[in-house]
């Protein structure tokens, strides 16, 4: 072979190349070209092997003209290589349209699962079952006296506003909200349970609040209720510290602080070791180490009295607290929102 003829072989070689090229429809179509023409053992490459039966003399200027094809063949590929990765990219979108989770390799479609307000409730009941509790449920839809009147919340009371309420328009007008709170099942349990009482009551509760970091406008609590001769708030105190100890594990610790409540006499607000700085101090806790999760306290008279138990002889002790805050403090949740923003991505990472 002489320069002539391997220039004509060179020429015949970029030539197909270039049709080829202008055919290429996708990164695979590229790499097969790379492949055929530029390898090892493509096109090129065997030109090349071709060199040691020229004449030496004749060998530096054909190598010249055989690497200067293979560079521009490189070049060519590379520049094209750009548009079609980004046109892969758009066709992946487009097939996993919405669900980014189906990019990523080897992602399976998984089982669903409880929300984790869901799961909370049933760690809870599980806890308090295991302490002996049973689990009771009351109506969403309650009237004023199970929500107010019988915990010792009469009308104009300011503990009402405290609650801002969603008023029903069923019976006579403002007879009937949606529970503010899951203390009316209290009233309920009290009635058609006989003593002694031990048990909780979970359910969804509802406020006129403003959606925040700490709010949602529907909510979920869980209430306690004891009720039994001879019983003191230091059972109060050791039921509470119990279950913070179940349920966050041996860091975290409570307390009890004087509070009011309309239907507990004497009232406590129950706190918790912040759960984010183990309560060394940070923002999330302003600096006290303590978080404040809900409130209790001993059984007013006066409620007793509103469902005929007999408060010579019985004392008992009651609390409440909020599930989602509880959830939130647990997995350290920045916003409380996502719990009913239904986004499939958030929830199923919690
Ligand atoms: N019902 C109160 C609330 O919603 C919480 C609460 C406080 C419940 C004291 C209780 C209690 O049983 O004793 O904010």
């Amino acid at each position: 072979m002489d320069l002539e003829e391997l220039s004509s072989t060179l020429s015949s070689i970029e030539g197909e190349y270039r049709g080829r090229s202008a055919a290429v429809a996708s990164l695979h179509d590229l790499e097969t070209l790379r492949s055929e023409f530029v390898s090892k053992k493509g096109k090129v490459a065997l030109v090349y092997r071709q060199l040691g039966a020229m004449p030496a003399e004749m060998r530096p200027k054909a190598g010249e003209l055989i690497n200067a094809l293979r560079e521009r063949i490189e070049a060519d590929i590379a520049a094209a290589a750009p548009a079609l990765e980004e046109a892969a990219r758009q066709e992946r979108l487009a097939a996993t349209a919405g669900d980014p989770s189906a990019l990523v390799a080897g992602a399976r479609r998984g089982a669903g699962r409880l929300h984790l307000v869901t799961r909370t409730r049933i760690q809870l009941e599980d806890i308090f079952v295991g302490m002996g509790f049973t689990v009771e449920e009351g109506p969403e839809v309650e009237s004023e006296w199970y929500n107010f009147e019988a915990l010792n919340i009469p009308k104009y009371h300011p503990a009402r506003d405290g609650q801002d309420s969603f008023y029903l328009n069923l019976g006579e007008e403002d007879s009937m909200v949606l529970r503010t709170h899951t203390s009316p099942v209290q009233v309920r349990v009290m009635q058609n349970r006989e003593l002694p009482i031990y048990a909780i009551m979970p359910g969804r509760v509802f406020r006129r609040d403003t959606a925040d970091a700490r709010h949602t406008v529907g909510f979920h609590q869980i209430e306690g209720l004891v009720v039994d001769k001879g019983i003191t708030f230091g059972h109060l105190a050791g039921t509470i510290e119990n279950f913070t100890r179940e349920y966050f594990g041996p860091d975290i610790t409570s307390r009890l602080r004087p509070a009011y409540f309309p239907f507990t006499e004497p009232s406590a607000e129950f706190e918790i070791t912040c759960t984010i700085c183990k309560g060394s101090g940070c923002r999330t806790c302003s600096h006290t180490g303590w978080i404040e999760l809900g409130g209790c306290g001993m059984v007013h008279p006066n409620v007793f009295e509103a469902v005929g138990v007999d408060s010579e002889e019985y004392s008992g002790f009651a609390f409440g607290f909020g599930i989602d805050r509880l959830a939130q403090m647990r997995w350290e949740i920045p916003d409380m929102r996502v719990l009913t923003e239904n986004d499939i991505r958030y929830l199923s990472s919690v």
